[in-house]
């Protein structure tokens, strides 16, 4: 049975959620489902904005039959050609065949990569600033190369301002019946899992996604329309996460905080971050967080990071090098260009303690980091003779957050 969503007189969400995905990209964790969505306009000709993951194949295609109501699929615009949006393309080709697809040319190399079984003569290659009147529709095709993908565009109806904008603005998280950003709670139940989305799947590519965002303001959009999580339709929410696109993409802290990482094998590093915590707590610093690297999915360390302004990395050494987990997270944070964060190191060990020196050569490769001088060395475990440059880091971490 079909279950699809009106968004506009005339355009109708019919993509489907999936919540039997543990790893999406085989990568990162969902504990809230996904949503994959597509859209079809009902115009004088009939347009599918891209598919949806084979997963959720069969809700799909139920979907978009239900809405064409029997009309033909005149034509197929696919933004976006990575396979949990793309899967479903062999379908809708054996369906209607008589549909024309319309995508980059950059699009058309990876879709034969792929092995789609798509004959070229019938695609119709559109680059920038192209433009397609459907009837009363005319969209414009903007290229937004590296988001998340080289081939990706996002494609701007000129006639009512809908932005079919691909990865950007997505979200982790099914849908759950609702559709739109102002049938959620999305500041409070969804923002983490919208940041989530972005900084590990584009965080590396900040500088494109800006150019995105610089091409965007010359619209006036409306309605944004991604491929994952809600529709933006309310003024104040389309604000609200373009705001929060400007941080991500700029690598600018949302808030004053500190995310305190550690990687603790018998509890003595562990315990450390747990009194650093207490002593920035008596100095007036509560916006802070504790994480065990150990057990927390870096794609959440990747999320915090990209939100808070410090970071405090303490860790054990393993093997003469940094505790693995926590090397893994330096490597994530350089891959996903991470930069511009104040950052201070606590070291542990019980012989040949390098873990802080380490760390701090790592951050060295990173752009526009702050590292402290001030940090803690410790053998085995705090030890009262610890304590004063314990005291020393909270308070050059406390005087960080009596600036403006
Ligand atoms: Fe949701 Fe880059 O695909």
């Amino acid at each position: 049975m079909h279950n699809y969503r009106k968004v506009t007189d005339d355009l109708y969400w019919v993509g489907a959620n999936d919540r039997r995905l543990a790893l999406f990209e085989n990568i990162h964790p969902l504990y809230h489902g996904v949503s994959y969505n597509a859209y079809v306009l009902l115009d004088e000709k009939t347009v599918l904005f891209d598919t949806a993951d084979w997963a959720v194949g069969r809700q799909f295609i139920e979907n978009v039959t239900a809405v064409l109501d029997g009309r033909p699929l005149d034509y197929m615009v696919i933004n976006h050609v990575e396979p949990d949006h793309a899967a479903s393309i062999a379908e809708i080709l054996l369906r209607w065949p008589d549909v024309q697809i319309i995508t980059t040319p950059k699009a058309v190399t990876i879709l034969k990569q792929f092995g789609f079984p798509i004959d070229v003569n019938r695609i119709e290659q559109v680059n920038e600033g192209d433009t397609k009147c459907f009837g009363a529709h005319t969209v414009a095709f903007v290229n937004a190369p590296m988001v998340h993908w080289p081939e990706a565009m996002v494609t701007f109806d000129t006639t009512n301002g809908v932005l079919f904008s691909a990865d950007a603005f997505g979200s982790f998280r099914s849908l759950d019946g609702k559709l739109f950003s102002d049938e959620f709670d999305f500041r409070g139940e969804w923002i983490d899992d919208a940041r989530r989305y972005l900084t590990n799947i584009v965080g590396k590519y900040g500088p494109q996604v800006q150019h995105l965002l610089k091409k965007a303001a010359g619209l006036d959009i409306r309605i944004i329309c991604p491929l994952h999580g809600p529709v933006w339709r309310d003024p104040d929410d389309i604000g609200y996460i373009l705001d929060k696109y400007q941080h991500w993409s700029t690598y600018e802290p949302e808030e004053k905080g500190v995310m305190i990482v550690y990687g603790s094998m018998y509890g003595g590093t562990e315990q450390a971050a747990e009194i650093l915590a207490s002593r920035l707590a008596d100095r007036g610093v509560l916006n802070t967080r504790l994480y065990d690297v150990s057990s927390t999915h870096v794609s959440y360390l990747i999320s915090d990071v990209f939100k808070y302004s410090h970071l405090v990395l303490a860790s054990v050494t393993y093997n003469l090098g940094i505790f693995p987990p926590m090397h893994n997270f330096l490597m994530d944070m350089k891959a996903l260009n991470v930069q511009n964060r104040t950052v201070a190191v606590m070291e542990n060990g019980s012989w040949a303690i390098r873990s802080g020196t380490l760390i701090r050569e790592c951050l060295g490769q990173l752009k526009r980091m702050r590292i402290l001088e001030d940090g803690v060395t410790m053998a085995s475990s705090l030890q009262k003779q610890n304590l004063p440059d314990m005291d020393a880091l909270a308070d050059a971490i406390a005087a960080d957050f009596r600036q403006e």
